[in-house]
Parts: structure tokens; C-alpha cells; sequence
């Protein structure tokens, strides 16, 4: 993997990619969208149908939902955060990303890190946890429970997706981004001047 400085000549190159087969079902290589200055990462699982077609994460009904949440603790794809998947080419009918396409996208995920140094990372839903933080992540059990990786704290919440499927399960994600306002008022105050 070549070392980027850059953002816009990562995305660029992340743009032509064909390290797996999922290059041949995609409409758009779906990068990630926000502020690159961000010190606060979301990291989803992969492009849904929306998200293909649009070129953007998080487009759909799942995605009104996440930027509903993110509102609520005064955070924006448009301002103070970034928004990125495991994965960035849909896989069909929206299953879950192969180990092996997850593992030939992460070097353009570990690309994003690089550039960006972000303080928090937050893993949406277990696909993601499982990749970045626990390969036995639980996620009903270890949703917003910080961990320091060299220096990253990164947090799990539920999918938004699940939220959609499972309502009653909202409070609980809520109480995870109020965790996280307060994790960033301590190590990252600036993402609320952004
Ligand atoms: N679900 C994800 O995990 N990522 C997206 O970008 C959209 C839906
Ligand atoms: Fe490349 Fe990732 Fe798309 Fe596979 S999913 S083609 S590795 S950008």
C-alpha cells in the first residue's frame, strides 16, 4: 500500500479500484463524505443500494436516521465529522461483506486513518466492531464501551439499519452518542468550533 499525504490523491486512486470483485457490481465507489479535518470517524460496513447509486454513505432510510442522531449532539457530515465504510463498493443484495473483500478494502480505510489522525473512532454496527476492534465483538453487550487502540479511543454503537429493524433499541444507542459528546468534549473539544 502506497503512503498518501494527501486525502483528494487517496480518493482519487480509491476511485479506480479493483482489488476485489466487488469493482464489477458497483455503480460508484462509494469513498466517504465529511470534513478530512475531522477528529471524529464513523465507520459503517458498506454501501446499500442508495449509496451506490448516489456515491455517498449513509444516503438511505438508515442514513436520515444517523444524521438525525448526530444532530442531536450537534455533529454534521457537513461540518465537524467524517463518514466512511469498511467496504466502499456495495456487495449484491446487500450481504454482508466477505472477509476477503473486507480485507482487500481495508488498506484504503487504513489510508483515511492516516491522513486524517482521527481522536475517536466510532464503529456502526458489528461488521465494523468486529473488523476494527474485536474479532468476537458482541455488539448488544459491548455498544458504547470505549477502548484506546495506540492512542485511538473507538467506541461500537448499533447499526442504524438495526435501529430501523428494532426501535425499542434506540434509547440505548442514544445513551451511546451522549457517551460520545462527552468523549469529545475531553479529547477533541475543537470537532464543536468545526
Ligand atoms: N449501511 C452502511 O453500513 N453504510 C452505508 O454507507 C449505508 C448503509
Ligand atoms: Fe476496491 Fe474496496 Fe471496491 Fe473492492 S470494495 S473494489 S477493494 S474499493
Amino acid at each position: 500500500m502506497m503512503v498518501y499525504q494527501d486525502f483528494e490523491e487517496l480518493r482519487k486512486d480509491c476511485m479506480n479500484c479493483t482489488r476485489c470483485a466487488l469493482c464489477q457490481t458497483r455503480h460508484n465507489v462509494v469513498f466517504g463524505v465529511g470534513n478530512p479535518r475531522a477528529k471524529v470517524l464513523f465507520v459503517g460496513e458498506g454501501p446499500g443500494e442508495n449509496e451506490d447509486l448516489q456515491g455517498e454513505p449513509f444516503v438511505g432510510r438508515a442514513g436520515k436516521l444517523l444524521d438525525t442522531m448526530l444532530d442531536a449532539v450537534d455533529l454534521s457530515r457537513k461540518r465537524n465529522i467524517y463518514i466512511a465504510n469498511i467496504v466502499k463498493c456495495r456487495p449484491p443484495q446487500n450481504r454482508d461483506p466477505l472477509p476477503e473483500e473486507q480485507e482487500a478494502c481495508i488498506g484504503w480505510l487504513r489510508g483515511q486513518f492516516a491522513v486524517m489522525r482521527p481522536k475517536i473512532i466510532v464503529c456502526l454496527g458489528r461488521i465494523a466492531g468486529m473488523k476494527l476492534m474485536d474479532p468476537n465483538m458482541k455488539i448488544t453487550k459491548q455498544h458504547g464501551q470505549f477502548i484506546d487502540k495506540k492512542g485511538t479511543l473507538m467506541m461500537a454503537t448499533l447499526h442504524p439499519a438495526a435501529l430501523l429493524r428494532n426501535p425499542s433499541q434506540k434509547p440505548d444507542a442514544f445513551k451511546d452518542f451522549l457517551l460520545l459528546r462527552d468523549k469529545i468534549m475531553e479529547v477533541c473539544p475543537e470537532t464543536y468550533d468545526m
